[in-house]
């Protein structure tokens, strides 16, 4: 994919995009490497971009009918549904990413490229509390940030961070997992009545 794709797509929506090139190689791969294939379920992808880090999912065993990515811009959504055929693609919003989730369908992990820093503590705080609810035991929430501080602190949830120097800006992986307890108590202290919202479409293949 050519830097000429992310560039169109960086002008569509700088503040959506808030990047200046997308992930390097060496960084898609460290995103990528945090994810275990052998965990079943949905590889949930929130802002694939020109899927940079999507591609390199695949090159970890992750296979494609195994993705589910929400991208919010038109531009990156019509590229990222012509590469990744088999992927379910869905023009969206990653703060509701619950609804494109098929009922009862378990989810191995989620990466995020949005950039959580440009919203407010709270959004950033529930998005990653209502992944890690989702998820089982080994569930995670992978986070791409320019930022040297976490996007939040979570009590009681494992934290885990990778610096990768080569991409421009350097970059962190940031790595929020939780064990069993974890996810309970994260599931309890969501708002009373909170359920996933259902999925609106069931994507070919999931
Ligand atoms: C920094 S780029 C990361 C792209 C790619 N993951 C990479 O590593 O090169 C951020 C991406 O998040 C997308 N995005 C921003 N806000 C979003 C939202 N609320 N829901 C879904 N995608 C969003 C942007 O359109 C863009 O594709």
């Amino acid at each position: 994919m050519s830097y000429g794709a992310f560039l169109r797509g960086l002008l569509k929506d700088p503040r959506g995009v808030s990047a200046p090139t997308p992930s390097s190689p060496a960084l898609a791969k460290a995103i990528a490497a945090k994810v275990d294939p052998l965990h079943p379920g949905l590889v949930v992808e929130l802002g694939a971009g020109t899927g940079v880090v999507t591609a390199a999912l695949l090159d970890r065993g992750i296979s494609e009918d195994r993705l589910l990515i929400v991208e919010q811009g038109a531009y990156f959504y019509g590229l990222l549904a012509g590469r990744f055929p088999a992927a379910a693609v869905i023009q969206g919003d990653a703060f509701a990413f619950e609804q494109y989730v098929p009922a009862g369908a378990a989810i191995s992990a989620v990466v995020c490229g949005v950039p959580l820093l440009n919203f407010p503590l709270t959004l950033r705080r529930t998005l990653i509390e209502r992944a890690l609810a989702l998820q089982g035991l080994g569930g995670r929430f992978i986070q791409l940030s320019y930022g040297w501080k976490p996007p939040v602190h979570l009590k009681d949830v494992e934290l885990g961070k990778t610096i990768v120097w080569r991409n421009f800006p350097p970059a962190h992986v940031w790595t929020f997992g939780a064990q069993t307890e974890d996810v309970t108590a994260v599931r309890n202290s969501l708002a009373p009545g909170w359920r996933p919202r259902p999925a609106r479409e069931r994507p070919a293949g999931l």
